[in-house]
């Protein structure tokens, strides 16, 4: 028999009650997964209420990153996550090895890494960043001399604004946010000449330069919100625009470019919660206990520092 997209919904409401369940999904996620969720936010929201939750089992719907940052910082807790195949490309782009490296040979740096890392690769760190919280935690570091990895984009977006601080960059970063050009930029707005442009860090510096604000999913999403112009162009992932177009719909949101799609966000269905709901989908998150004390010290100094 077939269900309804509210049958759906209802069903899961009354399994994650049932079965202490907790529900966190990304702003990136499809909209009828955001009306089923306990908390929603972006990469710095989720990691602070992942440490704050009680439920017995946390379900995140958005990539493997994210569920194992929820791992890390409960490691009592069974964490799932929501699609086996969500996992961001940028977080895999370095080895543990390839740091290790670098740290013999630049010892006096500290080495800053953005949330969007495997929880390996956060064993070797001092510190990690979201695209909210890196300003003002890499202002805030003892060090002067700062390796960032692995996004160059966001990582020169933080070198602009900590002008004191001596920021090393590595060839990292977001496929999705990369691919966006300055002729994008152009098209979008001699197509809507009135929008103020909303941009991500991690879009490239041409791109983030030519923007009337540049901030994260949660950033972007409250700018908008709040402002009383009435027309934007979102350069961040499509479903932003849809999200906004919702939550304000006396204004208009338009996207950057088409190809701001996320195929790894996007790998979550409502079914596959339904299914994790069930106890019969998703991949529960299983890391060694050395992983999670180590990797746990720079989630926990960016808490911390990130207020
Ligand atoms: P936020 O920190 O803005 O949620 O970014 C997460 C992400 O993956 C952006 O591409
Ligand atoms: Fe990773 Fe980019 Fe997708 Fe964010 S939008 S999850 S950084 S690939």
């Amino acid at each position: 028999m077939s269900m309804t997209v509210k049958e759906v919904q209802s069903e899961i409401l009354r399994l994650k009650k049932e079965k202490d369940i907790c529900i966190l999904a990304h702003s990136y996620q499809a909209r009828e997964i955001l009306e089923i969720a306990d908390f929603t936010g972006d990469s710095y929201a989720l990691s602070k209420m992942a440490a704050k939750t009680e439920s017995s089992t946390v379900l995140m719907c958005g990539v493997r990153f994210m569920a194992e940052t929820v791992k890390i910082l409960s490691p009592e807790k069974k964490v799932i996550l929501s699609s086996p195949i969500a996992a961001c490309p940028m977080a895999e782009q370095f080895e543990k090895d390839d740091i290790l490296q670098l740290k013999e040979m630049f010892p006096d740096y500290a080495v800053v890494a953005y949330i969007n890392t495997t929880a390996a690769l956060k064993t070797v760190c001092d510190v990690c960043v979201t695209s909210s919280s890196a300003v003002e935690i890499v202002s805030k570091l003892d060090s002067k001399n700062i390796l960032f990895i692995p996004d160059c984009n966001l990582g020169a977006f933080v070198a602009k604004q900590c002008p004191d601080k001596n920021i090393k960059l590595l060839q990292g970063g977001c496929p999705v946010h990369a691919a966006v050009s300055v002729r994008h930029v152009k098209e979008a707005k001699a197509l809507h000449p009135r929008a103020l442009l909303l941009v991500h860090p991690e879009c490239v510096p041409e791109v983030a330069e030519s923007a009337d604000y540049i901030g994260s999913t949660s950033g972007i999403m409250n700018y908008a919100v709040k402002s009383d112009k009435t027309e934007f162009i979102i350069g961040t992932e499509n479903s932003i625009v849809e999200h906004l177009q919702y939550m304000c719909p006396e204004k208009r949101f338009y996207p950057l470019s088409k190809s701001l799609l996320c195929e790894n966000m996007k790998a979550t269905t409502l079914v596959d919660v339904l299914n994790c709901c069930q106890g019969c989908g998703g991949e529960e998150i299983i890391l060694s206990e050395d992983t999670i004390q180590k990797a746990r010290r720079c989630i926990d100094k960016m808490i911390e520092l990130g207020g």
